[in-house]
């Protein structure tokens, strides 16, 4: 219901869908569609195939309580979206949470994704086009279930602490009093502070169902990856 037309909204789940969408662009898949529903990724991948493209160019990847969905070919473990599996293909992703809030921006000027992963460049990235147009920029936390995770949190505090620093002086920034509070998350942040996590809900999940190569890799690799994942005109992510 929120109106985003003048905004640059910035979906984060980094546990772990925009940690996913980050390395298969990163690992050369040209486009991925996030969609909300199995069902919907099912028939996308029908309708693609209605259009030309051949079978073995289309991944079905996502989970559903973090395992891989049935009939799909990859979970949402980011280092399964290697160049050799998603290079030159498309994506089809759907997860509980990261891409429903995807879905939940469709409104907004401009649609990107980040990750700790990759939360620099798309600060930078941010910043440029909201201020060609004059936008607002929203950093969306998809959380889990309806709450609000430590994770999304964070990678949001580095990103406002990022903005506003890469601002400058110069330019006046105002920040919600959420962003505000959620930053100063990011100036009590060290590499130590990973330990932080080992109270947090989804974390300690994955770690449980034998995903913790995952969480590692999604919480400690800041900024190794150069992609921004923006949505183009024709409604995917690149
Ligand atoms: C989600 O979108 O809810 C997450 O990516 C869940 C997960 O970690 O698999």
């Amino acid at each position: 219901g929120v109106d985003f037309s003048r905004s640059v909204v910035v979906v984060i789940d980094v546990l772990r869908a925009t940690s996913v969408i980050t390395y298969a662009l990163a690992n050369g898949a040209k486009a991925l569609w996030p969609v909300s529903t199995t069902d919907e990724a099912f028939e996308l991948r029908n309708k693609l195939l209605a259009q030309g493209l051949s079978p073995n160019t289309i991944i079905l990847g996502g989970e559903r309580n973090a395992d891989i969905i049935s009939g799909f070919d990859l979970g949402n473990s980011p280092q399964a979206y290697t160049h050799e599996r998603v290079g030159g293909r498309t994506v089809v992703l759907t997860t509980t949470n990261g891409t429903l809030a995807l879905g939940n921006a469709h409104g907004a000027r401009h649609l990107l994704s980040a990750s700790l992963l990759n939360a620099q460049v798309v600060s930078q990235r941010t910043i440029q086009l909201a201020q060609a147009e004059d936008l607002s920029i929203v950093l969306l936390c998809s959380g889990n279930y309806g709450q609000p995770t430590l994770e999304d949190s964070l990678c949001a505090a580095v990103m406002a602490r990022d903005i506003e620093f890469m601002l400058g002086a110069d330019n006046v920034c105002y920040l919600s009093d959420h962003a505000i509070g959620t930053r100063m998350m990011a100036e009590a942040y060290t590499p130590n502070s990973v330990e932080w996590f080992r109270m947090a809900r989804h974390y300690n999940k994955l770690i449980s169902k034998g995903y913790g190569t995952d969480v590692q890799v999604c919480l400690q690799q800041a900024n190794t990856l150069g992609v921004v994942p923006i949505r183009c005109a024709n409604g995917y992510l690149v």
